[in-house]
């Protein structure tokens, strides 16, 4: 079913509720990383542009009530800051108070909401908040792809109040991208798994398998794979209770001619920690523990990278958190981020915070604002946020 963009709505003069991610990480009330909020400025900038008057909202953490330290503040100050004007926030997201400085806005002011979550209608996705929330609203623009895997009051209740209802800019972008994974990628299409766990990426990796050629595995869950197909793995971390999944998983990759590619060689240490005595391995001795890909492995999954068309990467092959066990992950980035011709799709999350900040991360074709969004889009589960926009 088609989504409307903003382009298409008349903004003029109108009230739009805009819903943006600003789930931003916050180290003593000050944001550490403005990724999710730089990249709602273009729709919330289209809609000033536009003589809108932009009434944003977000979540911020998980409060089950009104929470001081998760108050939206820094991010008003922080837009006011770039946006050049001041962006106001409001006490709260509903209510007399904020009906107020909402119609006391003019065309091409914006004001932000307080946090959502101080009231425990959103996540309940309440008839009656929802209807508050759009009150004096003419249109509702989602941008907010970080959440569209909750059907929360502000992600699909409102939508049922208000007149328009579009994606903005990011919602577009991010979902442009994953279809380039889903439906009919490129070929040769490589999926590059990493992270802790096979039991949180089987969803992705069993709907992976219907569309990729290949699929490479790093990270802690790797040895789960490797264990399982009788690699001796020594300490490594292993999810004992996932040995037959994953042995299911590799006959299911060889049952639709996916080839699956695990590590063959490891950077090994006693621990996971800092100024740890590391070496390179091809068998990984009984009191050590594999914590990144060794330099084989990393030769040869930049040769998959090399003949591929489309590349979607999710979570990093090592530990990547300590510097000594980041260089799998970084030295696949880099190539993946200078390869010609390949649509390179990153996830979010701990992908996009192990890579975000290299100096070539600015040339992957796309890196996801979504953790959670991403990840259930690509187990192909339907997005509430989204489907609450189709017409
Ligand atoms: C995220 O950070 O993944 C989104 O903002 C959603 O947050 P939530 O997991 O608290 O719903």
């Amino acid at each position: 079913m088609p989504i409307a963009s903003v382009t298409q709505l008349k903004l003029s003069g109108q009230h739009v509720l805009l819903r943006c991610d600003f789930n931003v990480p916050l180290a003593d009330r000050t944001i550490s990383d403005t990724g999710r909020i730089d990249a709602s400025l273009p729709t919330i900038r289209y809609v000033m542009e536009q003589g809108g008057i932009a009434v944003l909202c977000s979540h911020l953490g998980r409060p089950k009530e009104r929470t001081p330290a998760l108050s939206l503040k820094p991010v008003a100050d922080y837009l006011s800051e770039v946006l050049a004007r001041k962006v106001a926030l409001a006490p709260d997201c509903i209510g007399e108070v904020t009906g107020r400085m909402i119609s006391a806005l003019k065309p091409g002011d914006a004001l932000l909401l307080e946090n959502l979550r101080f009231h425990a209608e959103e996540e309940a996705n309440d008839r009656d908040f929802a209807h508050e929330l759009a009150r004096g609203k003419q249109a509702y623009l989602n941008d907010a792809f970080g959440t569209a895997h909750r059907a929360h009051a502000s992600t699909v209740g409102v939508t049922a109040f208000v007149a328009e209802r579009a994606a903005g800019f990011l919602m577009m972008k991010e979902l442009d991208a994953l279809r380039a994974v889903t439906e009919n990628p490129a070929r040769p299409s490589v999926a590059i798994m990493g992270g802790a766990k096979v039991s949180d990426k089987i969803g992705v990796i069993r709907n992976l398998l219907t569309k990729v050629d290949a699929i490479l595995i790093g990270g802690a869950m790797a040895y789960t794979f490797l264990k399982a197909r009788g690699i001796v793995t020594g300490r490594s971390r292993v999810e004992e209770d996932k040995l037959e999944l994953a042995r299911e998983l590799v006959a299911e990759a060889e049952r639709k001619g996916v080839r699956m590619v695990l590590p063959s060689d490891h950077v090994v240490a006693s621990a996971p920690e800092a100024g740890a005595l590391t070496r390179t391995v091809t068998d990984i001795p009984g009191d050590l523990m594999g914590l990144d890909i060794g330099p084989t492995t990393i030769e040869q999954f930049k040769s998959e990278i090399a003949r591929a068309k489309t590349v979607v990467w999710n979570g990093p092959l090592g530990f990547f958190e300590l510097p000594e066990f980041a260089h799998g992950t970084l030295a696949v980035g880099e190539a993946l981020a200078n390869a010609d011709g390949v649509k390179s799709i990153i996830g979010g999350g701990d992908t996009a915070a192990a890579v975000a900040h290299a100096p070539w991360a600015s040339r992957f074709t796309h890196i996801s604002t979504g953790g959670g969004a991403t990840l259930e889009y690509l187990e192909g589960r339907v997005l509430p946020g989204v489907k609450a926009l189709e017409s």
